[in-house]
């Protein structure tokens, strides 16, 4: 923000104390004006109404015992039926089914003891309507999000955005998944309903009672992020996914607060990958493992037409070394093939058709430089958050097609090489377009252990930037102006700071 706006800025904050304070004034309380954003507007017809509810309830997650977690619970006032679909079982949030092109309306509730607002993740959205930490609200408010889906057909979701407390509210339940359908995904060919599972892999901690553990307060949390002990799939332990003989796809999301995952099937069986953060890729690629970072997706498609019925597949996270992370192997899941199906379709060739935007479009180049600064912590470009702080160089011109370079070459300070860790870099807003990777030698290591799982081919909202790399990403900024976020997704990383405004100027 510049200096006037930010002096502007004070002067309507200051309008609105003093407006607070005559409407303490008013004998008559009926009259008094609900704060914005707490009612549907008059003027908006939407296809789609939902109510999302926060609460605090207990699932069982281990057999016979009561966890206590946060969890939405979802209610279509109106659209399809489908649209908002529970997850049995599980503290997850309802999966958000809806179209391109519907006009959606979401009141969300809070009734959690603490203020939150939800984010709706991948989606391109009007900067009030896309739950930025100014906007949340207290245990009993209400925001009503009103919006038109733009997005292309895709695997999105939603978290909640509460200044320095989105780590331990995602790690307490709130998330859940929000697919987009469109006619060209509807055209590939996929497979569909229940042959379309989303799955979204967590870890957590858990104590001796059964309760949820989380220590992102502790220094080595600070600089790695918090890593539970116990893997989750759809918040569930040891899932099993029962199929049948045929072909599926499986949209994974890794809903993790900072742990990342080499996926692999346990006989080595490679994978087709027909889709990223930002929906389908132009025609299926193949990788021997997925390599996932928090809040990245990658829709694959397996065929399990050859299995036998009663044979099983596990998915595991294989060992790998990521700088300053090293992880070991572990599973993930089971699918069982439990019954012969009746039909089954192939892979398309071509899936989509991406239009991808052109680099020589680009009017600007920004170097984002991610470091540990002393006493600082986690920085861009050596700054931390403010709520509505907006430097010059973060300041954009809307409808401009940029280049903007994510460059993480280490410590600057404190245990040098030992907090050169990777970090997912999340933008919020229109989905980007990875046009450049660079590794220089110290990284080339770590980099080798996860490289064949990465897919840069399609469109992202979250890229994973390794230490050692520099990363360019092509995007465009159009349509709404106003503040979004871009920061770490690392959520423990994110709520230290690592992240800051852009703002979208007319
Ligand atoms: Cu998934 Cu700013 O977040
Ligand atoms: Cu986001
Ligand atoms: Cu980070």
């Amino acid at each position: 923000m510049t200096e006037l706006s930010r002096r502007s800025f004070v002067r309507l904050a200051g309008v609105g104390a003093a407006s607070v304070l005559l409407a303490a004034c008013t004998p008559n309380d009926s009259i008094s004006i609900p704060p914005p954003r707490s009612v549907p507007s008059a003027d908006f017809f939407p296809d789609i109404d939902i109510t999302l509810i926060a609460i605090e309830d207990t699932v069982q997650i281990r057999p016979g015992v009561d966890t206590v977690v946060w969890r939405i619970q979802g209610e279509l006032l109106k659209g399809d039926e489908g649209t908002v679909e529970p997850v049995e079982n599980s503290y997850l949030g309802p999966t958000l089914h809806l179209r391109k092109g519907q006009r959606v309306r979401i009141r969300f509730v809070n009734e959690l003891p603490e203020v939150s607002i939800i984010h709706w993740h991948g989606l391109h959205v009007p900067a009030d309507m896309d739950g930025h930490p100014q906007y949340a609200i207290a245990k009993g408010e209400t925001y009503c999000y009103e919006f038109e889906v733009l997005n292309r057909a895709g695997t999105y979701w939603y978290h909640p955005h509460p200044h320095g407390r989105t780590g331990p509210q995602v790690y307490m339940g709130m998330a859940g998944f929000l697919l987009v359908s469109d006619d060209e995904e509807e055209a590939a060919g996929l497979p569909r309903g229940e042959y379309d599972i989303p799955l979204v892999i967590q870890d957590r901690t858990f104590d001796d009672q059964g309760q949820l553990v989380y220590e992102g307060d502790g220094m080595m949390d600070q600089m790695i992020g918090f890593l539970g002990d116990q893997l989750l799939v759809n918040g569930q332990q040891n899932l099993i996914v029962p199929v049948a003989t045929r072909a599926y796809r499986l949209r994974v999301l890794n809903g993790s607060n900072s742990r990342m995952y080499k996926l692999g099937w346990d006989d080595g069986s490679p994978f087709s990958v027909v889709g990223t953060d930002g929906g389908l890729l132009e025609e299926p690629v193949e990788r021997p493992y997925l390599t996932l970072a928090p809040a990245e997706r990658l829709d694959i498609w397996v065929d399990f037409g050859d299995r036998p019925v009663g044979s099983s597949l596990n998915l595991v996270s294989l060992p790998f070394s990521a700088g300053g992370l090293d992880s070991p192997q572990f599973p993930v899941l089971t699918v069982l093939v439990d019954r012969e199906a009746t039909d089954n379709v192939s892979l398309p060739s071509r899936l989509s058709e991406p239009n991808f935007l052109d680099v020589a479009d680009a009017t600007t180049t920004r170097e984002i430089v991610l470091a540990m600064r002393m006493m600082r912590g986690w920085t861009l470009n050596g700054r931390t958050f403010e709520m509505t702080a907006v430097a010059d160089e973060e300041t954009i011109k809307r409808g401009s097609i940029e280049i903007w370079e994510f460059v993480n070459m280490g410590g600057g300070g404190m245990m040098g090489g030992s907090t050169n860790l990777p970090h997912p870099m999340h933008m919020h807003g229109e989905s980007f377009k990875v046009v450049d990777r660079q590794t220089n030698a110290d990284g080339q290591g770590a980099w080798e252990t996860l490289s064949q799982g990465v897919v840069d081919e399609g469109w992202k909202d979250t890229v994973l930037v390794m230490p050692g790399q520099r990363v360019k990403v092509l995007r465009r900024f159009g349509d709404f102006e106003g503040l979004f976020l871009y920061h770490c997704h690392n959520l423990e990383h994110e709520d230290q700071g690592m992240m800051r405004n852009f703002e979208i100027q007319v």
